[in-house]
């Protein structure tokens, strides 16, 4: 059985000679299970009819955003949320530069702004067309935002030119997504916990000790292990984020103590655990049960008691198939603090993000980390977004699962 079988598929078809190739596209994504819904560009419609692509995929084609006799509204939302993947094939130059730069006048461009899920691009179009700096930075900026180009063959074109620019065979690209999938079903059967965001400490019922991190790369973690199909819990600290897919259990806390209760009850049972939160290493001794008011008060001193350390208690408690993963946020000596952090914490694998580094750290929609393990191994990435830096260290995590 095809690893597509019961896939969302949505196939995006734009105006090129190559939309002949989409039918048995279409065909070959039916024959594996998946359920696909074509959404056409109006100039795709020049090239090949709705009537054989809504045949064989078993649902009206979508191409307009409502459809004019009974005023239905397509809801690009809607598609983008229910689709596993996107497949624009062929993309044209003209789509691609759109959906490069978020033009969004035709329903297949906005369907792919609303998408959460992969995005590939099979791009189809004469050789010069394909060489243009426009189209080759327009596809760059694709890949930026982490759509895969399914890069054209070079051979016999429409044009009767030769040169870059057919579209990969329909085949091929069915093979492609095979493999992307099958490389995400790695953490199959596997159960993960991870702590993300930051600890609030309580002062008084209004004020509480906190630091700035935002949960992002905890969260970006959580969907690239639950993606790829682990059971996780994200035992999250105060944040405003929500985690999108389903096989992510989210338990809410607020303190480091009652992250180390809620992380000690998963523990036992989970095969990797990835210490992603930014836990305070203090609390106030005595957090007031009143607000602490500034007028029959002399500055109030706090006194402060240690946190427990979860990472250590974890390192620990581990059995010897469990892998322990720590993060450093370091602002100087990273290499020595993170591999000495790595010894006294019992971790197996240690992330290292340095403040010195721009795009690295808190709040930020990028990092750049570097990742040690216990055998003295060390591998630099270079800046990437939290998404990419994810599936960076969960790759190092099967690796070694
Ligand atoms: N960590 C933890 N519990 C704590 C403190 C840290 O689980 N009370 C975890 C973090 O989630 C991270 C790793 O330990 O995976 C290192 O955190 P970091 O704050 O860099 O280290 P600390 O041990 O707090 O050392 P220091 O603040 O002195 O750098």
């Amino acid at each position: 059985m095809s690893i597509l079988s019961g896939k969302h598929i949505i196939l995006g078809i734009c105006g090129g000679i190559a939309a002949y190739k989409s039918v048995s596209l279409l065909r070959l994504f039916i024959k594996a299970g998946a359920e696909v819904q074509v959404v056409i560009t109006p100039a795709g419609k020049e090239f090949i009819t709705p009537v054989t692509l809504s045949a064989l995929s078993h649902k009206p084609v979508v191409s307009e955003f409502f459809t004019a006799n009974t005023g239905e509204w397509h809801s690009h939302v809607d598609l983008g949320l229910w689709a596993d993947c996107m497949v624009i094939a062929p993309a044209t130059a003209s789509t691609i530069g759109k959906m490069a730069h978020g033009i969004a006048d035709n329903m297949l461009v906005t369907t792919y702004l609303s998408a959460k899920s992969p995005v590939f691009v099979a791009p189809a179009m004469d050789l010069d067309m394909m060489k243009h700096p426009s189209t080759q930075a327009n596809l760059e900026l694709l890949s930026s935002y982490g759509n895969y180009i399914i890069e054209p063959e070079t051979g016999y074109l429409a044009s009767g030119l030769e040169g870059k620019g057919r579209m990969e065979e329909p085949e091929k690209i069915v093979e492609y997504l095979e493999a992307y999938f099958s490389s995400r079903c790695d953490m199959e059967g596997k159960k993960v916990l991870i702590t993300a965001g930051p600890t609030h400490e309580k002062i008084d019922p209004v004020r509480f000790i906190g630091n700035y991190s935002s949960g992002k790369m905890g969260y970006a973690l959580a969907e690239e292990c639950a993606n790829r199909g682990a059971e996780v819990t994200l035992v999250s600290g105060p944040v405003n984020l929500r985690a999108e897919n389903p096989a992510i259990r989210t338990v809410n806390v607020e303190s480091a103590r009652e992250m180390l209760s809620a992380c000690q009850e998963v523990f036992p049972d989970v095969d990797v655990a990835v210490m992603c939160a930014a836990v305070a290493d203090y609390a106030p001794a005595h957090p007031q049960d009143h607000k602490i008011k500034r007028e029959h008060q002399d500055v109030p001193t706090i006194e402060l008691i240690k946190n427990p350390d979860i990472a250590a208690t974890l390192g620990k408690e581990k059995k010897q198939y469990q892998i322990l993963v720590g993060f450093a946020l370091e602002t100087d000596n990273e290499f020595s603090n993170a591999t000495e952090k790595l010894q006294r914490k019992n971790l197996d694998m240690i992330v290292l993000n340095s403040m010195r580094d721009k795009g690295a750290g808190f709040g930020t929609d990028t990092n750049k980390v570097s990742i040690f393990d216990r055998s003295g191994n060390r591998i630099d990435f270079p800046l990437k977004s939290k998404k990419d830096v994810a599936t960076d260290i969960v790759n190092e995590i099967v690796s070694r699962l």
